[in-house]
């Protein structure tokens, strides 16, 4: 098949071959087009044989759907069946931009765009070509211009490579701006969930339409057995041809990790080149690809996709990575890194994983604020015991297995009957316990992971059951923090506001002293003018660089 190429850069110079690309659209051609996120590959959403053109093109799997990308707000009405109330919100303050929603589909729009499904996913682009397109033909059915299972194409050339000859025409609009995909969240479930992360960020959707949840797909991959969300979650993505491995830790951790391995080339941020970062002298040794800035996740989206197809023009076969932030912008470029990986993780890290424990009223809130003046991280496990039992979260089902379904009341824990079951006798108190503990120990974790990926010096798990959950294991070194009973007493019942006797039953099903003391590596006695510094001198000599 000829491909034609088209100048699409300027609105009004370029008019001619924008009317040209539009003509082709509506006569049920495939068009590749210039968005703000990725380049897309675009058709008539309404026409099977067109549509049907673009799977084949792209080699893509029939049950992936495809997005629809519309010009104006009132073409949803069009393709969607029910638009929900945070639907129009959320257009309000992202459209046009890299945001996709999901909802219920009009009969109107074949199975074949929807991957068979009766849900759809709209966007409405910001790039002007796009839009300008759109206008002139239709709703356009457009997935990332690439073939199925590569890096998304940035940038004219990139589209070049992979669909001269099977599509009927390239635009060439420049450079995208994001350089990732656009966000997908489907407002189908009760909770809005994001499906995968881009441009729009959870935080920015979440100030225009409160709680909206992550799905687990998003930096995990996909359990045997477990049924993908979004189907494109299921497909190997973004892969480059080269072994890629993304090393958690920092430049200097990442440094040593790398003179250590047999790659022949690392993919790292740009500041890292500097002369003063212990990771600029690998370039004498090994092959080097940048992609962003360590500290601006919107310029490493930017890079990504480009880094990798240069990693493979490079002909480089074993890589290691960098590690970026998953704040902001930075969770979309953590997912695509991932996957492109195929979820090769190297923790790196020398860095510890601290546990920090001791009874009620014992101070330890003021040795983590301590800890946390001195660079640490520190991870509230108490947060999280209520997190994985507030309304929506994937664990209330665990319980309910287990507990009796009417625990749970219009998705809402009904505490007090749980209590009284939890709590009827010590068998059942176990069986929470077991439960419990080793989900809440999981994300704890998770958040450790994070912290020192975020480059904190340690990571602290704050558990007052650290050593009944196992969590001792898990930790490079624990911190007990005890205090005499009379000074206990005191706070908790300053603390709490209850009575002494109250304050004296709740000390006597505690732990003594030595049970900690005896596990612990630290322990910190907080009494009348003690120094939590001088208690942990040889935690910070050993443990803190
Ligand atoms: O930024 C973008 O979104 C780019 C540009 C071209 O607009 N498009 C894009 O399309 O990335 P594509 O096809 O590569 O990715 C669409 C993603 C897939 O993961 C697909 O499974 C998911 O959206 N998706 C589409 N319709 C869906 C639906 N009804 N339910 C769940 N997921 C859906
Ligand atoms: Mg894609």
């Amino acid at each position: 098949m000829d491909t034609l190429v088209l100048k699409t850069r300027s609105l009004t110079d370029d008019i001619a071959d924008i009317k040209t690309a539009a003509d082709i659209l509506k006569n049920g051609g495939v068009v590749a087009i210039p968005t703000e996120t990725v380049y897309g590959l675009a058709a008539d959403a309404f026409n099977p044989d067109a549509v049907k053109r673009v799977f084949e093109a792209k080699g893509r799997p029939a049950d992936n759907p495809l997005i629809i990308h519309i010009a104006g707000f009132d073409e949803i009405y069009g393709i969607a069946a029910e638009v929900p109330e945070k639907a129009k919100k959320l257009a309000e303050a992202f459209w046009p931009g890299p945001l996709t929603m999901i909802m219920p589909k009009r009969s109107e729009v074949p199975y074949i765009t929807s991957g068979g499904l009766d849900t759809v996913a709209v966007r409405m682009p910001s790039n002007i070509i796009a839009n300008r397109i759109i206008s002139l033909s239709c709703p356009l059915a457009a997935p990332s211009a690439n073939i199925s299972g590569f890096p998304s194409p940035t940038c004219f050339q990139h589209v070049a490579d992979d669909m001269t000859g099977r599509v009927d025409a390239i635009c060439d609009g420049g450079d995208c701006e994001v350089g990732v995909e656009s966000t997908v969240i489907t407002l189908c479930g009760e909770v809005p969930e994001i499906l995968r992360p881009g441009g729009i960020t959870k935080e920015m959707i979440e100030s225009v339409i409160g709680e909206v949840r992550i799905s687990p797909a998003v930096l995990n991959p996909l359990g045997e057995g477990e049924r993908a969300a979004s189907p494109g979650m299921k497909y190997k993505h973004y892969s480059p041809l080269a072994d890629i491995s993304v090393v958690k830790g920092s430049a200097a951790e990442f440094a040593d990790c790398a003179a250590r391995s047999d790659c022949d080339a690392v993919l790292v941020f740009e500041d890292d080149l500097a002369s003063s970062s212990p990771v600029s002298g690998l370039k004498d040794r090994l092959g080097v690809v940048t992609f962003g800035r360590s500290d601006d996740s919107l310029s490493q989206a930017k890079r990504l996709f480009d880094a990798l197809r240069e990693i493979d023009e490079a002909g480089y076969k074993k890589v290691l990575s960098r590690s970026p932030s998953r704040r902001g912008v930075g969770l979309a470029v953590c997912n695509r890194l991932y996957r492109a990986c195929g979820f090769n993780i190297i923790k790196a890290y020398r860095r510890p994983v601290v546990g920090l424990t001791g009874p009620t009223g014992a101070g330890k809130g003021f040795v983590a604020e301590y800890l946390t003046r001195l660079g640490c991280g520190v991870i509230d496990t108490d947060k999280i015991a209520r997190e994985i039992t507030d309304p929506g979260s994937d664990f209330l089902p665990v319980l309910a297995e287990q507990f009796g379904a009417d625990i749970i009341k219009d998705g809402e824990l009904d505490r007090r009957l749980l209590a009284q079951r939890a709590f009827a006798d010590k068998k059942s108190q176990e069986k929470l316990n077991r439960l419990t503990h080793p989900e809440i120990m999981r994300r704890a974790l998770d958040r450790a992971d994070d912290a020192l990926n975020e480059g904190e010096a340690a990571a602290v798990i704050d558990a007052p059951l650290l050593f009944e959950a196992g969590g001792d294991k898990v930790c490079d070194t624990v911190i007990a923090v005890i205090a005499p009973e009379e000074i206990r007493l005191e706070r908790i019942t300053a603390r709490d506001g209850i009575t002494e006797e109250e304050a004296r039953r709740r000390m006597s099903v505690q732990q003594s002293d030595e049970f900690y003391t005896s596990r612990a590596e630290f322990t910190v006695i907080s009494c009348e003018g003690y120094s939590v510094p001088e208690q942990l001198r040889g935690f910070k000599e050993k443990y803190l660089q």
